[in-house]
């Protein structure tokens, strides 16, 4: 079944804010902010806001959750979005590129009131770094911990990510493939003013790796090109399941997204399911389960009594 081959659209598109043409400044190359086209091009935060009460709720957890920790969290718009939504609400953003984290600042964590910027914390850290306090739920979006190439190395971020949370909270991720994810090819989308381009730059089926670029082209031919650049390794939902649950996580789903009948693209609604469509590109969300009772750890120190046998 043909399904949206948009793969890093994982959320509905922002309702259109465009202003009428002759109003409409002409975006260029030189006159463009990469951090801003990538937020108008790939991120709804109301929608991934909506996402993690849904999937708390869906998982028959208790109220709406209120701690967030948001790994590889970039501008942290997410974060900033997440300590609007409810007053209780507290966020952690962790990013390591200072850059990014400055130009969050800027334009997004000076504009929340005194109470929300008590609220949001971000940590320019690696997020393999242990020592912030526990969430309910940790999110991991935009595929980010592809980077992780090796089993040993997405496994050791997975099982501080189980560290990261709360007894009976969630971890959320999402992952993206289908057979298109396969070739090296660009696909554009005709945004406001200017065009998003995911350029599959090289995929290597021996190891999965992958180098994925984000090119912005505009209507008076320039381009920003390379704006960002993914090193990463295609892991299927198979691998990523059983190496959630080899971290300690009691339960995992995989959320797909359901069908628009008209367009027969993907309708921005994600369910769990067991199986999925062989489409040609595909976007999907991962719940992780932490239980509220875990098990005990069985003393393995107490030596085992020794049985007598018959003589
Ligand atoms: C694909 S962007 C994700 C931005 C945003 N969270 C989103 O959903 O679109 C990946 C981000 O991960 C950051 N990053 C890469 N490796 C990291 C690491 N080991 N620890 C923390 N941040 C890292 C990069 O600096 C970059 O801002």
């Amino acid at each position: 079944m043909a399904r949206s081959t948009s793969t890093r659209v994982s959320t509905p598109k922002k309702k259109s804010t465009r202003k009428p043409a002759s109003k409409r400044t002409l975006r260029s190359a030189s006159t463009s902010d990469h951090h801003e086209l990538y937020e108008l091009s790939v991120q709804c935060t109301d929608a991934e806001c909506d996402f993690i009460e849904r999937a708390w709720k869906q998982t028959r957890r208790p109220g709406l959750p209120s701690s967030l920790r948001e790994d590889f969290c970039g501008t942290a718009i997410a974060s900033c979005a997440w300590v609007r939504r409810r007053k209780g609400n507290t966020a952690i953003g962790v990013d390591l590129d200072p850059k990014v984290l400055k130009w969050g600042d800027q334009r997004h964590w000076s504009t929340l009131n005194v109470s929300e910027r008590a609220r949001l914390s971000v940590h320019c850290a690696d997020v393999m770094t242990p020592g912030q306090p526990q969430v309910e739920v940790l999110v991991a979006m935009n595929f980010s911990y592809f980077l992780f190439k090796q089993r040993a190395q997405l496994l050791a971020y997975f099982k501080r990510a189980f560290a990261n949370v709360k007894d009976g909270g969630l971890f959320l991720l999402d992952a993206y493939g289908g057979s298109a994810s396969h070739s090296e090819q660009e696909e554009e989308r005709h945004l406001d003013g200017f065009t998003y381009v995911w350029d599959q730059y090289h995929y290597n089926p021996v190891t999965s790796d992958v180098v994925n670029y984000i090119h912005f082209r505009f209507p008076d031919g320039t381009e920003l090109k390379r704006a960002f650049a993914y090193h990463w390794r295609l892991w299927s939902l198979a691998e990523i399941q059983e190496l959630l649950q080899e971290a300690g996580f009691d339960k995992v789903s995989v959320w797909w997204e359901g069908t628009d009948k008209k367009t027969t693209s993907g309708n921005g609604v994600f369910r769990p399911t067991t199986r999925g469509e062989a489409c040609e590109g595909w976007i999907a969300y991962l719940v992780a389960e932490k239980s509220v009772v875990r098990a005990k750890k069985v003393n393995r120190s107490t030596p085992k009594k020794t049985r007598i046998l018959a003589s």
